[in-house]
């Protein structure tokens, strides 16, 4: 069976699976975080730019206060938004999202992006004439901001997202607290080989973000899409040797190599369904027919509104 939990860099233990929470609506992330809290979730995804963090502190809230749960049981990340890169600004959006999610503490946190943004009256997406306006802060001057948060003991660890392996590489020559994580697109799709054998030897734990693809993403589909992941026949073919579902098959896929996976659900009986992963195992075979399926395709399209001109960039491939 594989384990439930990696220890990162910072000693800290963070559970495999986690429940990511873009694009659930506030009117419905509650009662999401509720029903994943009982199906055993403790790990779970949040963001600043998510827009719904104060109704995910209220189910935390909900359960702390019946007693059912307790703070250190729970893994709470947040991430930084690019257009809080100044280091004056880390604190306040941090303390902003801590305030929002009801703790005193958060477990992770992550800058979502090494591209800063202009921050104008705090705008998620400033821009001019339709394009979006860049700060030059150095993603470097960002992280030893997010370091004094650990030592005023605000958070137990810190990570990046979105990082390639050179940027990863500046920041762990200059770094005094390293990333603890690098949350990126991680699929049968996109495997990232080069990426992930770089982050493991360096000891920072990989978080698998849009694991089935991002179904629903508010992206266009490009021409040469392959079909979607969670109709891929081969897929669905190891799913039914195991007598597992699509779903499960590609937050094992993960997991059983010590990455985290983050799936996204508002469904009361996905999330019970995406959590129910300990009862099987992908053989070595299964592992590489999946990676088989490598296109290197993203299907979260950073390169929105002219981002790929950024001087911090991550994608070449974009
Ligand atoms: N760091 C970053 O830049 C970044 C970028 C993207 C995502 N993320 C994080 O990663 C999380 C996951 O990625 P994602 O939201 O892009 O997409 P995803 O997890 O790949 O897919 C979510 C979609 O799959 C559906 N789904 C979930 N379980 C299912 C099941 N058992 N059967 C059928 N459909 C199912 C969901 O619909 P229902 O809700 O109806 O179940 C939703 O439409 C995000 O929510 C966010 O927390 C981070």
């Amino acid at each position: 069976m594989s384990s439930k939990v990696v220890t990162l860099l910072s000693g800290e233990r963070m559970p495999l699976l986690g429940l990511g929470t873009w694009q659930s609506p506030p009117g419905a992330v509650q009662e999401a975080v509720e029903v994943a809290l009982d199906a055993g979730y403790r790990h779970f995804d949040c963001a600043y730019f998510y827009q719904n963090e104060a109704e995910i502190g209220a189910a935390f809230q909900k359960k702390l206060v019946e007693g059912r749960l307790k703070r250190d049981e729970l893994y709470v990340v947040s991430k930084l938004w690019n257009s809080f890169h100044a280091p004056q600004d880390v604190k306040p959006a941090f303390l902003e999202s801590l305030t929002r999610l009801k703790m005193d503490y958060l477990d992770l946190y992550l800058m979502h992006s090494p591209m800063g943004f202009l921050n104008i009256n705090g705008e998620l997406m400033p821009q001019k004439d339709g394009l979006l306006l860049y700060s030059d802060v150095d993603y470097v001057d960002t992280w030893q901001a997010m370091e004094k948060l650990v030592d005023e003991g605000l958070v137990k660890s810190v990570g990046v997202s979105n990082f390639n392996i050179s940027q990863l590489e500046r920041l762990l020559s200059v770094c005094r607290i390293k990333p603890a994580a690098n949350q990126v697109e991680l699929h049968p799709y996109l495997t990232q080989p080069e990426l992930v054998e770089y982050c493991k030897s360096k000891g920072i734990v990989l978080i698998a973000y849009s694991p089935f693809g991002c179904p629903a993403r508010p992206f266009p589909t490009e021409e040469n899409s392959p079909v979607p992941l969670l109709e891929n026949p081969t897929v669905n073919e190891i799913a039914q040797k195991h007598g597992k579902t699509s779903t499960q098959v590609l937050i094992h896929f993960h997991i059983q190599r010590g990455i985290a996976a983050i799936p996204k659900s508002i469904t009361p009986s996905h999330i019970v369904e995406n959590a129910e992963v300990y009862d099987f195992s992908l053989t070595p075979k299964d592992i590489q027919t999946l990676e088989g399926l490598n296109c290197n395709m993203r299907f979260i399209k950073w390169n929105v509104l002219g981002l790929e001109t950024h001087k911090h960039f991550p994608f070449s491939d974009q």
